[in-house]
């Protein structure tokens, strides 16, 4: 089976036929109204092309640091998003300074880690953050996979993609337990498909 890496690799041309195709000004707002600051630092954890998040961060004014593993996104990034300062790695691995960054995205790219590490990159993220920082995440469900916990590979577009999820209680806790307070949980349809949305805050 083809890494994760070499499949987005492959999806990047697919990406950028479907660029804007669906428009989530609405979140950014959401989260733009919760971040209660005009500028800023924002560190986007499996960035893609910067687009749509990091893309509108910038344009106001806020400096963006991005992080992916595929090479080919990363070449896209730099065409669509190239004020966003790129670091090709596995978020895994990326490491930064304590108190860095105002707020932490992870736009449909967290679910692809295996559930059990999602506790020690929440736990980097809370680090990473300043205090009442903001972490926003897309978190797969019962809704996209079909089980209450999945920790396996689904089909998409094509290509069999590992997703990895507990029960959104689990999540809720673990969190909690990282030092993080939940400020809101949304389910949101984008193009037919369903996520939990996540915005959490450090005290
Ligand atoms: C579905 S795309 C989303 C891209 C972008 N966040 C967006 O909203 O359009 C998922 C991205 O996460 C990246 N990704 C997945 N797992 C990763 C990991 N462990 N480390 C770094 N990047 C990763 C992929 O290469 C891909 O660019």
């Amino acid at each position: 089976m083809a890494a994760l890496y070499e499949i987005y690799d492959r999806f990047a041309l697919i990406y950028e036929k479907n660029r804007g195709l669906f428009d989530m000004t609405h979140i950014f707002n959401d989260f733009f109204k919760i971040l209660e600051l005009s500028q800023g630092r924002l560190l986007d954890l499996g960035c893609g092309a910067g687009e749509p998040f990091s893309r509108m961060f910038i344009d106001k004014g806020w400096q963006v640091v991005g992080v992916d593993f595929s090479r080919e996104m990363l070449k896209m990034a730099s065409r669509y998003c190239p004020e966003m300062h790129t670091i090709y790695s596995d978020m895994r691995n990326a490491e930064f300074n304590d108190n860095e960054f105002n707020a932490i995205i992870a736009i449909y790219s967290l679910f692809h880690l295996p559930v059990k590490e999602h506790k020690n990159l929440f736990m980097k993220c809370f680090r990473w953050l300043k205090p009442h920082g903001k972490l926003l995440f897309t978190y797969a469900t019962k809704d996209y996979t079909g089980y209450d916990e999945f920790d396996g590979c689904k089909e998409f577009m094509g290509q069999r993609l590992h997703y990895s999820h507990t029960t959104p209680e689990k999540l809720y806790k673990s969190l909690e337990k990282t030092g993080f307070e939940i400020i809101s949980k949304d389910y949101r349809d984008i193009g037919g498909e369903v996520f939990l949305w996540i915005t959490a805050g450090k005290k």
